[in-house]
């Protein structure tokens, strides 16, 4: 993933538990480089090795990391870093999932080696809808719930989430029933 991910990890850690604790993450992660620049690809396994490191590190579950991470994403790396590219992903939280399955079409012009996920919505009702999220990767169903929940937060709009479909359980795609 882009250096931009392993950023983020690494603000998180240090923003909220300070840089020691990232130096020991760092340590036990096994990765030995310095300075991560955001828009160079590195390897998949190094930003697995490291979310693997802070559940050890800080005694949390990997499931935990990946949630706390999505909403990090959404809440301060997104909102900081990237606001005009969300504010224009919608004004609310409805038109922000319907737009989702396009969203990484614009972040593509920025990163263009980008790998990235798949959406698409169904069942839309008055206050739910279906988010399906197709993905090449594997074990990143949690950092979804994390997205999620980050964009209820952003738009003051708290959401209900339901797993209805599951790659673990045999299922081709995750599919998250998104109720508000
Ligand atoms: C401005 C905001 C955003 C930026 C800059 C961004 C950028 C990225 C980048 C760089 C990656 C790593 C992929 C790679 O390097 O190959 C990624 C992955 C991913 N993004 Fe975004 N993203 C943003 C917002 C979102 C939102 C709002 C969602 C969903 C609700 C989302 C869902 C994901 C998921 C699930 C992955 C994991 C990729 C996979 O499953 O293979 N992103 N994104």
């Amino acid at each position: 993933m882009y250096g931009i991910v392993n950023k983020a990890i690494e603000s998180l850690v240090t923003e909220n538990f300070g840089a020691e604790k990232w130096i020991a993450i760092k340590a036990l992660s096994g990765i030995d480089i310095d300075f991560f620049i955001s828009n160079e690809p590195y390897d998949d396994d190094i930003t697995y090795a490291l979310a693997g490191a802070v559940s050890k590190e800080m005694n949390i579950s990997i499931s935990d990391v990946l949630i706390t991470f999505g909403e990090y994403w959404v809440l301060k790396t997104g909102k900081e870093k990237y606001g005009s590219l969300m504010e224009a992903g919608g004004s609310n939280l409805r038109e922000f999932l319907k737009n989702l399955p396009a969203f990484h079409n614009r972040i593509m012009l920025m990163y263009p080696k980008l790998t990235p996920p798949e959406f698409k919505i169904s069942n839309e009702e008055v206050n739910s809808l279906y988010v399906h999220y197709f993905s090449k990767r594997i074990g990143l169903k949690e950092f979804v719930r994390g997205l999620l929940q980050g964009l209820g937060k952003l738009y003051n709009t708290p959401v209900e989430l339901e797993l209805l479909n599951d790659r673990d359980n045999g299922d081709d795609h995750e599919i998250f029933k998104v109720t508000w």
